[in-house]
């Protein structure tokens, strides 16, 4: 099992719903420091604040960056590994959900989170991870592996993560460098996200009817940032794991049809 103490943490779109919980959870595990990465530093001041009451000085540090950009990515993680020296758990977890401006969607989702793959596992994590293991973990979501009539460029992004899990996730590719790729699909959960989302009007009115039944079956971010702590403690390598409201995650069994490369 990966331990998480002492382990050092960076995350994408840190200061969402989802992302504050999960550097939460990663510091209650008793990891060194978390790098808190986002394109909207509006609330880094504040959750870096309240962090440190909850858990001491100096367990993380908030860079500005986009998901999308392979340079800013590439200085953020540059200087995580200065200041800290390693870096042990890489989180792909900035997402937005705009069906209008659908190739944001996927530029965010889908295309940052290979951006941040490729960084982390060719150049940074075999390099500055601090034990024998490290870990690349990306947020998908249930539309990732269930069809959503209103959402079909976010539930592409997130099918996305899904297989660049699987493919990445293969053994080959974890004897060239020791890092296991895992992901959790995780169901609707209460975040600004969920409430708010950009769609063309003949979608919405086949979602309108649905939406206080989604409302009203959401997860919390605390249990999405648990499901993600299983799947990072205990997953093997490739897994994918889902998760749903008030229930521990479990890995998703795939069919398996014709030859596996
Ligand atoms: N809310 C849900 O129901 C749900 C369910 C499953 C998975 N997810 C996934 O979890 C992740 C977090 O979502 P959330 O619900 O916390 O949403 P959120 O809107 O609260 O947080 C998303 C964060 O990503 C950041 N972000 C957006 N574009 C960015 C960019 N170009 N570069 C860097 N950061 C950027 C935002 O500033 C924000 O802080 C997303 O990948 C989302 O798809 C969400």
């Amino acid at each position: 099992m990966f331990d998480i103490e002492g382990k050092v943490a960076f995350i994408t779109g840190g200061l969402g719903g989802i992302g504050r919980a999960y550097v939460k959870e990663l510091l209650k595990c008793k990891a060194k420091a978390v790098v808190i990465t986002d394109i909207d530093d509006s609330l880094a001041e504040k959750f870096q604040e309240e962090v440190a009451s909850e858990f001491g000085p100096n367990k993380t540090m908030f860079i500005k960056a986009d998901a999308r950009s392979t340079k800013e990515l590439d200085d953020a993680m540059q200087k995580t590994v200065d200041v800290y020296k390693n870096l042990d758990i890489v989180i792909g977890n900035a997402g937005v959900l705009d069906e209008i401006d659908f190739v944001n969607t996927i530029d965010v989702n889908l295309i940052g989170a290979l951006k941040l793959l490729y960084l982390a596992v060719d150049k940074y994590l075999p390099k500055y991870k601090s034990g024998e293991d490290a870990v690349l973990f990306n947020s998908a979501s249930v539309s990732g592996i269930n069809p959503v009539n209103v959402l079909p460029a976010y539930s592409a992004s997130k099918h996305g993560l899904v297989a660049i899990t699987r493919s990445l996730g293969r053994p080959e590719h974890y004897a060239t460098h020791k890092v296991r790729i895992v992901t959790v699909c995780g169901t609707v959960t209460d975040t600004p996200m969920s409430h708010h989302f950009r769609a063309p009007k003949n979608y919405m009115d086949l979602y309108n009817p649905f939406h206080q039944q989604v409302l009203a079956s959401m997860q919390t971010c605390e249990s999405a940032a648990k499901a993600m702590i299983l799947s990072i403690t205990q997953g093997e390598n490739g897994s994918v794991w889902f998760s749903e409201k008030d229930k521990p995650a479990t890995v998703v069994k795939f069919p398996v049809l014709g030859e596996i490369l």
